[in-house]
């Protein structure tokens, strides 16, 4: 009934208006519920879908269900009150940066509805980890776990070794925090100007090891993923996997991030056309995000735990992943796409694809294709 009010009343008002003003609604209505008691305790009876089939405990955090909102929706911690009442699993807050960044010139977000898919061009806008960790002020009890993605501060650097030091100043003062369950190191957003000067990059090998070996001086207390490329080949994939092998305290890998190429086949030619400068999300990402699950699982399950992150619409879209070797998954685009409601609907259709499958648990569905 709800997705059903957001798809038919909600939305179509909220689409005559530009993306950018619908997400900056968006995270003021949502910081402003987020406050009220009240909402909270309704939105949790209208949203929230429990079944001890979703439960999993994943490198020493508890999960109640696999479904998780991706970096990019959140960026500024706006939302981590109201986001535990919509029904997901857990919650990355991010892309943050160092240094507060404005972003790029607007517009920038776009909607490309046939495509199912979303344009992005925010090139890490962020306040900055100081402003944000500010922000949060303290850890909430009895919340949905949460993380946080962190990336270089979108500026020119003259050497990598500038562009690690300004991530290593990110992480030193998000762990110091304690408020983050997990983090995410994020090396795969495509277009940013920081890199534009640079011989080695973080989603190189060589790169990736000085960043790596610049982390390794802080005590990562909690388990840190690497966000990955949809569109480096698997040989790519597997070389930064072989240099990220080896430090103890990464503990798994999201596949994937935002596609660049224009030439995706499920990207809507009119509508491509037509679109701005940015990269671009669901349904476009997910053929690339399930083929690196499946690969990375075959060679890596003893050693990485994957989520799966694109082009989620339906719980069928997560059973997929799962099955290829994702043991938790994350999403936007469906979510702006179908309404906060999708959140509840996917984990209800997934509770129910499992027990028809004679699964007792979801972990035993994570690998099935390849075991
Ligand atoms: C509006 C928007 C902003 C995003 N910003 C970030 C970001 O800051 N950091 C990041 O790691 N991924 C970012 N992403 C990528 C998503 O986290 C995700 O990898 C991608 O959108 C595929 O998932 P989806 O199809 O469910 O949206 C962004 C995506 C969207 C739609």
């Amino acid at each position: 009934m709800t997705g059903f009010i957001y798809r038919k009343i909600i939305k179509p008002i909220l689409f005559k208006y530009p993306a950018d003003d619908v997400h900056n609604f968006f995270l003021k209505t949502g910081n402003y519920f987020g406050s009220i008691k009240f909402v909270k305790n309704l939105f949790g009876k209208i949203f929230i879908y429990e079944n001890s089939i979703l439960n999993q405990k994943v490198l020493g955090i508890n999960f109640k269900n696999p479904v998780g909102l991706a970096a990019g929706f959140d960026y500024d911690a706006d939302l981590i009150d109201i986001l535990p009442v919509i029904g997901f699993g857990f919650h990355t807050i991010g892309t943050v940066t160092n240094l507060p960044y404005a972003g790029n010139p607007k517009p920038m977000l776009g909607r490309l509805p046939k495509s199912k898919s979303l344009l992005v061009n925010k090139g890490f806008k962020s306040e900055g980890i100081k402003l944000v960790l500010k922000k949060i002020g303290k850890r909430r009890e009895g919340s949905i776990p949460l993380g946080i993605s962190i990336g270089s501060t979108n500026k020119p650097y003259k050497k990598i070794e500038d562009m690690a030091d300004d991530v290593f100043i990110s992480f030193g003062d998000a762990i110091k925090s304690d408020y983050f369950d997990y983090f995410e190191l994020n090396i795969s957003c495509p277009n940013l100007i920081n890199i534009e000067n640079l011989k080695e990059k973080f989603d190189d090998p060589i790169g990736f090891s000085i960043l790596l070996n610049k982390l390794s001086y802080l005590n990562f207390n909690k388990p840190l993923f690497i966000k990955m490329h949809a569109e480096k080949s698997i040989i790519e994939t597997f070389a930064l996997l072989e240099v990220a092998k080896d430090y103890k305290w990464v503990s798994g890998v999201i596949m994937s991030n935002l596609v660049k190429n224009r030439d995706n086949i499920f990207l809507d030619k009119e509508e491509v056309g037509l679109a701005g400068k940015g990269n671009f999300s669901g349904k476009p990402t997910e053929q690339l995000s399930n083929n690196l699950i499946t690969e990375v699982y075959k060679k890596y399950k003893d050693r990485y735990i994957i989520i799966g992150c694109g082009g989620i619409f339906e719980a069928r879209d997560v059973y997929e992943k799962i099955k290829r070797g994702a043991t938790l998954v994350q999403m936007i685009t469906g979510m702006v796409y179908e309404g906060p409601s999708i959140v509840g609907k996917i984990n209800k259709d997934l509770a129910n694809l499992l027990k028809k499958d004679g699964y007792k648990n979801m972990t035993e569905a994570i690998g099935f294709y390849n075991k």
